[in-house]
């Protein structure tokens, strides 16, 4: 088990990572972090914004410089973007940097979670149960890789989805959890 003092939740969009996370931060008195946000609030743009002026490959450098800032401090909970876990320094550097989670989700559930979503240039087409399920195959394996724990993230509500998520990281990370 990794003793790191950040919990960090990695897995694909709609997983809830930002959502639970902001929930499962204050159960364990930690520092709310979004890397995408983050990237966001220092570059006063948006994710879609940067896909659209430095593509892709801009934006993984940015998601790439914005792990290894956040991954330096502790007491955090650090939720990363999807994509994050290609990279395989970024793999390395979360998998060392606290007790990873894997949030799972069900394609189901990501389609109707990101039915309106507009702000995800890679869900910006004509097949999103296709791009949805060719990611996953691409990148579980990746996950499970660098994963301390997995959680099922397919209920219906947030609250309840962080109340369980953090009971379970309490017993196997071994630190104590607030009431909620
Ligand atoms: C991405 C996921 C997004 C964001 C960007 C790329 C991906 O983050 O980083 O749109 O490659 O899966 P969320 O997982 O928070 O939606």
């Amino acid at each position: 088990m990794n003793p790191a003092s950040n919990l960090i939740f990695i897995g694909p969009m709609g997983a809830g990572k930002t959502s639970i996370g902001r929930r499962v931060a204050e159960r364990f008195g930690l520092e709310f972090v979004d890397a995408d946000q983050w990237i966001e609030a220092r570059l006063g743009v948006s994710v879609r914004t940067i896909f659209e002026l430095e593509g892709e490959a801009g934006f993984r450098r940015r998601e790439r410089e914005a792990l290894s800032n956040l991954c330096a401090g502790e007491g955090r909970l650090v939720a990363t973007g999807g994509g994050a876990v290609l990279d395989p320094a970024n793999r390395a550097l979360i998998a060392a940097s606290g007790f990873v989670v894997w949030l799972r989700v069900a394609v189901d559930r990501q389609l109707e979670r990101l039915a309106r979503d507009r702000s995800r240039p890679l869900l910006a087409t004509p097949d999103r149960r296709q791009r949805l399920q060719a990611m996953a195959a691409e990148r579980d394996p990746l996950y499970a890789s660098i994963a301390d724990w997995v959680f099922e993230s397919d209920g219906r509500k947030v609250s309840s989805a962080a109340d369980r998520l953090a009971h379970a990281v309490a017993e196997r990370w071994q630190r104590p959890v607030r009431a909620a």
